[in-house]
Parts: structure tokens; C-alpha cells; sequence
């Protein structure tokens, strides 16, 4: 089958280059000269793994290849899928459909047979209408249909959630649409994942209620955090405890600075506009989205506090950038609220990120960027983990504390254990957990 993709970013190269492994012949177009020049010269511009290896590979043989000509991509291709970006808008939270409206436009120019428009783009409800409306508008004669398509992969685990995907969502009331978009992903069917047909409506709520759930879950777990500290209990515990329970589920409920990312904060955000301007309004959401605002500075404050209540003209040491492990991603990281509030505390930071550092450097003012975890705890009042990467996961501690000013660290991913650090002599704060020697 001939797929095209517009957007080679995140979703559409991952998407595009998984398709391509199937068996697919597909082709990526993107406006972005430089990222087309780039991805033909087989550099991927993002950092995911296991993505270069598939992208090259299938470009190798021929089944993946890139474009800056989108309508020549559309005209050849069976199936169209929109993965442009869809950020928060400026000033109001809503999505900003210009990049998927102007797709559409594009599209409708260049439709030749029966073709299906697929939208991978996160989108609020209603959109698939418009996208259909705009190229009926320009093309009364094409022969198409429209189709929500959302995805959910997690970034660093991207390709392994695009082949093992709990469930694949395809919105559509049309029976050939349906029949070409089983055929695009029949290599999954066949390896079990079901395929979820709904109404188009449907299917794009169905992603923000996805990402709106899972973010409350953390945001819930945050809050018992919190809870935990004020009576003395352990929140891995409480996790663990209700975890257990099937109809709750272990999963997301690891305590944390906040969730950040590409998707969480904007997902989140446009659900509440999305529900407020349906006169549905969604209060569990609301709160979601101030308590998770609220907590990314409140980190800092808590490393204010674990400074004796004052870092003006100390230095701390941050480990991690990025929103995650495993991705260069800085959209909304929690670490840049964490830096921001120790900066206006008149804090100096000294900070290591194994892969967001470069990204970082463009959004962020007077940080020090080191080589590694013990050259950004050289002289450091205080060390600070804000993302939990394997790298620092095993630090070798003694070093970490004779390289810094004072032993002072910070954990706010919860990876080191309460009373072995306090018996080499840190003073250890975490997040949720009992600071005595009972604490695991
Ligand atoms: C995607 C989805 O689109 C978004 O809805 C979802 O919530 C997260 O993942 P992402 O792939 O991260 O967004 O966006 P980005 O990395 O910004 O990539 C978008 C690409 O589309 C860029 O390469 C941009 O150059 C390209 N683009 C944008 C076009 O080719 N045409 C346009 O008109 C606009
Ligand atoms: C998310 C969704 O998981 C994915 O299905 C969707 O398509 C895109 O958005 P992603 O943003 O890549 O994926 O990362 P995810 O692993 O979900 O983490 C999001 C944020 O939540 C991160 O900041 C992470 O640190 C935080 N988080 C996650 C927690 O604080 N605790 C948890 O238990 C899980």
C-alpha cells in the first residue's frame, strides 16, 4: 500500500518509518527543507531509540524516502495521514489547527482517486469535520474520506508502543475507509492488537481522554505524595498498595516533579477549553492542570528549603532536563520551572542532561552546562535529580559527595533509597517518603 505522511516530526517520522517496516511504501513530506535535506542524508533530528536504524534501513531498501513536495506525496499516495504539530495556541490553550487546516487545504489540491485522509495529529473534537468541509469545499469532485487516527506512543519508547500498541483507534463510518485502514495495519492485527472502529467524533476524544486520564493518575499519586510527607507515609508504598488492585493499575503512579512533555500539558489544556466551550465544563481536568502547573515551581521551592530556606549565591547542581529519560525533549520539562525558581532565589546552576542540553541551551539563561554528573556537582551547594535517566540511577555516591560544597542531594524521581543515603552521610530528601532510617 502507498502511504504518505505530512510532518516528519515526532509522530509522522516514527509512524512513517514503522509503516515503511511493514511492508509500506511510504513517503514523509515536510515544508522544513533542512529536516528533509537532513533525513535524506540519513540524519535523524530527533533523538529516539531504534529510530535511525529503521528509518535508514527502509530508506535503504527503498520503502521509505522524503519530501519537501507534498502534493506530489499526496497524488501518489492511497492513504494521507496529517502528523503536522498541533501546539497549545498562544495566550488561550486551545490546539492551534493552522498546520492541520492548511494540510487540508494542500491535500484537497492534489487529490487523485479514492484516497483516504487520515488525521494522526492530535486534534480536538470536531476537527475531522472541518478537515472534510475544507477539501469538499475545494474538491465538490474528489473522492475521499476522512478518518481520526490517533496515536499514543510514548517518547523513548515510540517504536516498541507503534509495533505493540494496546489497541489502534480508527474513527470512521465508512466501509472502504474501514476496509483500507485494516489493510494498513493488518501486520499488527495479525499480531493481536485490537482494532477499535468508532465514530471520527469519537475516536478524537478518545486520545484526549486517554492523556487526560493519565495525567490526573500522576497528578492524583502527586498529590498522595504530598499527603505522605505531611503524615509521615511512604507513596511508593501507597502506589504499590493500590496498584495491586487491578481496576486501578500499577501503572503512572510514580511520584515526580510533575508531569511535563509535548502531550500531557497541551492535551490536558485543550480538554478543559475543548469541554468549556461545549458548556461541559471539566473540573477534574481544571485542577489537573493548575495542581501540575503549581507543583513544577513548588520543586524548586522544595529544593530552597532543603538549602536551609535560602540559595542566594549558592550553587545547584540539576541532573536531568529533559521531560523524560531517553528523549532530548525540553517541551514543558518541569526542570525549567525548577531552574527558573531557583535562579529567582538567586541560585547559580551547574546542570548535566545526557541528551537535552543542546535543547536546553536555547530556551535557558545563565546555566552552566557540565560534562557529566560529577562535573555539575564540582563545588555544588546542593545536588538536584530531576530526571530519572539510567546514567543516574548508579552514580558512584562517595565521589558525587566529596565532589560536592555540602552533601545535600535532592531525589526528586525517588531512585535512591532513604536510609542508604543517609548512611553515607547525605542529608536525602525524595518526594513522599519518611526521611528516618525507617524510610526504604
Ligand atoms: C505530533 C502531533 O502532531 C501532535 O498532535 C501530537 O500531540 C504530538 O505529536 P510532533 O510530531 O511532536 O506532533 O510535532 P513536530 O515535531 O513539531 O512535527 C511537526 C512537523 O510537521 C514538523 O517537521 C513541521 O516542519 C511539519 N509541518 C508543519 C509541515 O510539514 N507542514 C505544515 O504545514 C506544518
Ligand atoms: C504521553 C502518553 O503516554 C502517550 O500515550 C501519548 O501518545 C503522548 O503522551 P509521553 O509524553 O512521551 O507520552 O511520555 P510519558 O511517558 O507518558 O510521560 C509524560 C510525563 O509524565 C513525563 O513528564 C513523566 O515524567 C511523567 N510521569 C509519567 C510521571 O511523573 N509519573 C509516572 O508514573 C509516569
Amino acid at each position: 500500500m502507498k502511504l504518505a505522511l505530512i510532518g516528519a516530526g515526532y509522530v509522522g517520522l516514527v509512524s512513517g518509518a514503522c509503516f515503511a517496516e511493514f511492508g509500506h511504501t511510504v513517503i514523509c513530506a515536510d515544508l522544513d527543507q533542512s529536516k528533509v535535506d537532513a533525513l535524506e542524508r540519513g540524519e535523524i533530528p530527533i533523538f529516539e531509540p531504534g529510530l535511525e536504524h529503521i528509518v535508514t534501513h527502509n530508506a535503504a531498501s527503498g520503502r521509505l524516502s522524503f519530501t519537501t513536495d507534498v502534493k506530489a506525496a499526496v497524488r501518489s499516495a492511497d492513504v494521507v495521514f496529517i502528523a503536522v504539530g498541533t501546539p497549545s495556541r498562544r495566550g488561550d490553550g486551545h490546539a492551534d489547527l493552522s498546520y492541520v487546516h492548511a494540510a487540508a487545504r494542500t491535500i484537497a489540491e492534489a487529490l487523485e482517486g479514492y484516497t483516504i485522509v487520515v488525521t494522526k495529529s492530535t486534534v480536538p473534537v470536531g476537527t475531522g469535520d472541518e478537515v472534510e468541509r475544507i477539501i469538499r469545499e475545494a474538491r465538490p469532485d474528489a473522492e475521499f474520506a476522512v478518518v481520526s487516527n490517533p496515536e499514543f506512543l510514548r517518547e523513548g519508547a515510540a517504536i516498541e508502543d507503534f509495533k505493540h500498541p494496546d489497541r489502534i483507534v480508527i474513527g470512521t463510518d465508512d466501509e472502504q475507509a474501514r476496509a483500507v485502514m485494516t489493510e494498513v495495519y493488518r501486520p499488527l492485527f495479525l499480531n493481536q492488537s485490537p482494532l477499535l472502529f468508532v465514530e471520527r467524533r469519537t475516536a478524537e476524544l478518545i486520545k484526549y481522554a486517554a492523556n487526560g486520564f493519565l495525567a490526573m493518575k500522576i497528578t492524583f499519586i502527586n498529590e498522595m505524595a504530598d499527603l505522605c510527607e505531611a503524615v509521615g507515609a511512604n507513596v511508593q508504598e501507597v502506589a504499590r498498595g493500590i496498584g495491586l488492585d487491578n481496576r486501578i493499575g500499577s501503572k503512572f503512579l510514580n511520584a515526580g516533579p510533575g508531569y511535563g512533555g509535548s502531550c500531557f500539558p497541551k492535551d490536558t489544556l485543550a480538554l478543559v477549553k475543548t469541554a468549556q466551550d461545549h458548556d461541559s465544563p471539566s473540573r477534574l481536568m481544571e485542577a489537573t492542570v493548575s495542581i501540575n502547573d503549581n507543583r513544577k515551581r513548588s520543586m524548586g521551592r522544595k529544593v530552597i528549603a532543603a538549602c536551609g530556606g535560602d540559595v542566594r549565591g549558592k550553587t545547584i547542581a540539576v541532573l536531568g532536563l529533559a521531560f523524560k529519560p531517553n528523549t532530548d525533549d525540553m517541551r514543558d520539562a518541569p526542570s525549567i520551572a525548577i531552574i527558573q525558581t531557583l535562579q529567582d532565589g538567586g541560585a547559580n546552576i551547574r546542570a548535566y542532561d545526557p541528551e537535552g542540553m543542546k535543547a536546553a541551551a536555547m530556551m535557558m539563561e545563565n546555566v552552566t552546562f557540565a560534562e557529566d554528573a560529577y562535573d555539575a556537582a564540582k563545588g555544588a551547594d546542593a545536588l538536584v535529580i530531576v530526571t530519572e535517566w539510567e546514567a543516574f540511577r548508579a552514580l558512584d555516591l562517595s565521589r558525587i559527595k566529596s565532589t560536592l560544597k555540602s552533601p545535600v542531594l535532592v531525589d526528586l524521581r525517588n531512585i535512591y533509597r532513604a536510609n542508604e543515603m543517609e548512611k553515607l552521610g547525605f542529608a536525602y530528601s525524595s518526594i513522599g517518603r519518611p526521611k528516618s532510617s525507617q524510610g526504604k
